[in-house]
């Protein structure tokens, strides 16, 4: 059984990452997508929030499934029995943060492989951040995000600018 956990903030899930998700699907038999919870980052969504959103755009893809973890991710990922961590690399720029984590987890436990994959070209510079602060100021992100999120955005934050 070949066992990977997707791990990361989630706030809001993007295109990019559900694209990352759904080549996943080819690679492994259970994909475990894991939101961290961690307020601290002050996320726009909550965690049980998140984690609805989420469900609501992997409906239909086998082996998906959605937890969220505190802690360290190799701690969870001994309770999911995987060793793999799939995480999703855009640009040049993202790889500096993606060595050091991938690193540190190896350090914490050698049995944790991280494997990097690359989003279809056209969700490249999308990010979670990148969605919010484009959504806030009444840019269309209709392209970028599923439309169960997309939903949620609009009942969410209030239109600044423009007509969305
Ligand atoms: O989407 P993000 O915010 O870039 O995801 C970051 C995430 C959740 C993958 C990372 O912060 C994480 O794994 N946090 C858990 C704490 C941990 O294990 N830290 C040590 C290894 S870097």
């Amino acid at each position: 059984m070949r066992v990977a956990v997707y791990p990361g903030s989630f706030d809001p899930l993007t295109n990019g990452h559900l694209d990352i998700i759904r080549r996943g699907t080819h690679l492994f038999d259970r994909i475990v997508v894991a939101v961290l919870e961690n307020e601290g980052k002050s996320p726009l969504f909550s965690v049980a929030e998140r984690m609805e959103l989420i469900h609501r755009c992997i409906a239909g893809m086998p082996g998906v499934e959605v937890h969220s973890f505190t802690g360290l991710l190799v701690d969870f990922m001994m309770r999911m029995n995987a060793n793999v961590v799939v995480r999703g690399i855009r640009a040049v720029s993202d790889y500096e943060y993606e060595l050091q984590m991938a690193l540190m987890n190896r350090e914490l436990n050698p049995g944790v492989e991280t494997i990097f994959m690359l989003p279809a070209v056209e969700f490249t510079y999308v990010s979670s951040r990148l969605v919010k602060e484009v959504f806030r100021l009444g840019g269309d992100v209709a392209r970028l995000v599923p439309p169960p999120v997309l939903e949620s955005l609009r009942a969410r934050l209030p239109v600044a600018v423009g007509s969305r």
